[in-house]
């Protein structure tokens, strides 16, 4: 009873020191002493009058005390407050007022829609909490900046969007219903295009194809082009926040190489810009890349500039299949370790992803021959350069038991061939409707690991081995960008199997992360990984992003619970855990 005074007493006092540097706004326990003073001061009688005193105290004092700790593990950090329904109407009233009625929604179809999406791996526990109120559509960085100002006045946690196409669960919103979904649709703006530096800056909810579309367009730019394609109508700003790459990273890099500078909101609204536009620099801390996979907990993208690269004068698609996958990643190997050529792009994809590839083409459409297979882009300036390089690669991979070899003549062609592995997630998903047993429950675990290179066979081999012998048979897929030793396995199943799925899928990401590997190439971590960071990174690493996190946004505004836990008392994994039988139902 007293403890429960003291808490609410607590509460109340965190409120009162909300617009200062408060002590609870660090989000660190000092605020524990703090409650125990108060209780004492309570029960001494001094009620309300001694608390205050304390709190000023505290309060200077604090400003001047260095940090206690370099790391903030969890057991140090205290539970977290968000606004009430009451803090949370007079905060949306005061973001009305930013962008304009218009662009607020409450409607129940657009938030269902932001609170869950199809292709995501995991799904809201409880739907009906987990979900925002707000929906709100910003149209400049200083919109962005009042609206966050806001939010952070209010403790109101935002999630912000741009292609909502990320599949660990990145913008599910753990702390409804008063949380804000600050939408980026209506922000993509090609700001500006310098081609003789390579390089342009794009507002944060433009997609990777508009600035393909726009480059191919213009007289001036259509020999450039932009490097990752993850997947199709993810925005820049959602690529920044996760790290993305896809199928061009091997060549050109993942996000983490393409972003040369960024515009930044941060939670309590300060607008910053990383850096200038050379390419390179050694001024200080780099804070660019603080943004590249922070997944919105640190800082709201509100501008991006990009590298671009000279798109290659020809480049040709070339697909080669093997009996075994082993014989295919053996051959992948030796061309990306010995050979000296250097392809524009490697994938991988085993006898089912071609099958399910295969089975969802047209009637008249390219039909694959259903066996392991290579996927190649050579390029070069003309096209007997690019037939050099395949007659080499031919030659390794005859040494490799090759069934067959077959480059592109023209573009319809190799656009089929690359439109067929862009494919793979959705003629898996396509696959399982006529394979599995409740065909109105069709459920696909995307999984996402990487190792060195050299691994990347034995990873695939053991974990194939593994689904096998747990009785999926060949309801799942695979894929990789081996070039980067990614790859994808896609397990087809109806929700009364989701823990022997979750268990397969523990044992494949730590088998990767005792290969010296990593638990997401890149997908990012969202809710779906942060178990494994510990195991992966170090916990201490891990309580240093968390002692990050906690410096640049104290409320705990910014896309909670993502990456790792922010609060001791979230019980988010048991929640999975119960849940998992759902009905996503998110997008009718
Ligand atoms: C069919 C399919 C294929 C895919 N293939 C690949 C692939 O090959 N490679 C790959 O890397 N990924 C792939 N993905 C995953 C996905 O496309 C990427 O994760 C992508 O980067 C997400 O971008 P988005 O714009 O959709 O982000 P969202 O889903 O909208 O958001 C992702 C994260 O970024 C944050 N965020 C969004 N906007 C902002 C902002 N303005 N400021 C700060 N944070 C923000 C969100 O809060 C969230 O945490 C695939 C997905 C699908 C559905
Ligand atoms: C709201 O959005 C529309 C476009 O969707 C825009 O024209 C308008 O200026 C926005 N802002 C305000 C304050 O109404
Ligand atoms: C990058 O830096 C240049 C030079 O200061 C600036 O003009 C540009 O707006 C910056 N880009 C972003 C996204 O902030
Ligand atoms: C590809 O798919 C078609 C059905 O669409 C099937 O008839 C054929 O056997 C498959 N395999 C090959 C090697 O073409
Ligand atoms: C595809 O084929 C054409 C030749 O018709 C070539 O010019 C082009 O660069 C190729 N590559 C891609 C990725 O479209």
């Amino acid at each position: 009873m007293l403890f429960r005074g003291n808490r609410i007493l607590s509460r109340h006092l965190r409120h009162k020191l909300a617009f200062g540097r408060g002590i609870s706004g660090t989000g660190l326990k000092s605020g524990v002493q703090l409650n125990r003073a108060v209780f004492f001061a309570a029960i001494g009688g001094a009620f309300i009058g001694a608390a205050t005193v304390f709190a000023t105290t505290t309060k200077n004092h604090e400003k001047n005390k260095p940090p206690q700790l370099s790391t903030s593990p969890i057991d140090t950090v205290e539970p977290v407050v968000y606004a009430d329904n009451n803090d949370f109407a007079l905060a949306v009233e005061k973001m009305k007022k930013v962008v304009g009625e218009n662009n607020v929604s409450t409607d129940e179809a657009e938030l269902k829609a932001q609170s869950d999406s199809f292709f995501s791996t995991h799904h809201p526990p409880d739907p009906l909490k987990q979900k925002p109120k707000a929906l709100v559509y910003p149209l400049s960085t200083e919109e962005v900046a009042e609206l966050v100002k806001i939010a952070h006045e209010y403790r109101v946690p935002v999630i912000a969007t741009s292609g909502f196409t990320s599949l660990e669960g990145q913008a599910m919103h753990t702390r409804g219903p008063n949380s804000i979904a600050l939408s980026f649709a209506n922000m993509h703006k090609i700001l500006k295009i310098h081609p003789e530096d390579l390089d342009m800056t794009v507002e944060a909810g433009t997609s990777w194809q508009d600035i393909d579309q726009y480059l191919l367009g213009n007289d001036d730019t259509s020999h450039l082009m932009f490097g990752p394609d993850p997947g199709m109508g993810a925005c820049i700003a959602g690529m920044v926040s996760t790290s993305a790459s896809g199928t061009n990273a091997y060549k050109y890099g993942t996000m983490k190489e393409n972003v040369v500078n960024l515009t930044v909101v941060l939670a309590d609204g300060t607008i910053i810009k990383t850096k200038q536009r050379p390419r390179k620099t050694s001024a200080g801390y780099d804070i660019t890349r603080l943004f590249i996979g922070a997944e919105g907990t640190l800082g709201i993208i509100t501008e991006i500039t990009v590298k671009l690269h000279v798109r290659p004068v020809v480049e040709f698609v070339t697909l080669a299949s093997f009996p075994t996958i082993k014989d295919a990643a053996a051959t992948a190997l030796e061309i990306i370790s010995k050979s000296g050529l250097q392809p524009n792009a490697i994938e991988i994809l085993n006898e089912a992803m071609v099958s399910f590839v295969n089975s969802s083409q047209g009637q008249n459409d390219h039909k694959f021959l259903e066996k392991p297979t290579l996927l190649f882009k050579f390029g070069g300036p003309t096209k007997k350069d690019v037939d050099t390089q395949v007659e080499v690669a031919r030659k390794i991979a005859s040494k490799n038991l090759l069934i067959n070899l077959e480059t592109s003549s023209n573009r319809e062609d190799n656009d089929t061939l690359w439109t067929a592995r862009r494919a793979g997630l959705w003629s898996t998903y396509e696959y399982g409707s006529k394979v599995l047993e409740n065909k109105d429950d069709v459920q696909v675990w995307t999984t996402d690991i990487a190792v060195p290179i050299s691994k990347l066979a034995q990873v695939i081999s053991e974990t194939n081995d593994d689904i096998r012998a747990l009785g999926f048979g060949d309801k799942f897929s695979v894929m990789g960008h081996i070039g980067d030793g990614n790859c994808h396995f896609l397990i087809l199943y109806n929700s009364p199997d989701y823990k022997k799925v979750q268990k397969v899928v523990d044992r494949m990401v730590y088998r990767a992360i005792d290969l010296e590997g990593t638990c997401t190439g890149e997908h990012g971590v969202g809710i779906g990984k942060r178990k494994y960071l510990n195991k992966e990174l170090g916990k201490e690493t891990v309580d240093l992003m968390r002692h990050l996190k906690l410096l640049m946004d104290p409320r705990r505004i910014l896309n909670p619970d993502k990456i790792f836990r922010v609060d001791p008392s979230d019980t988010l994994d048991a929640q999975f855990d119960a849940a998992h039988i759902h009905d996503h139902g998110c997008c009718s």
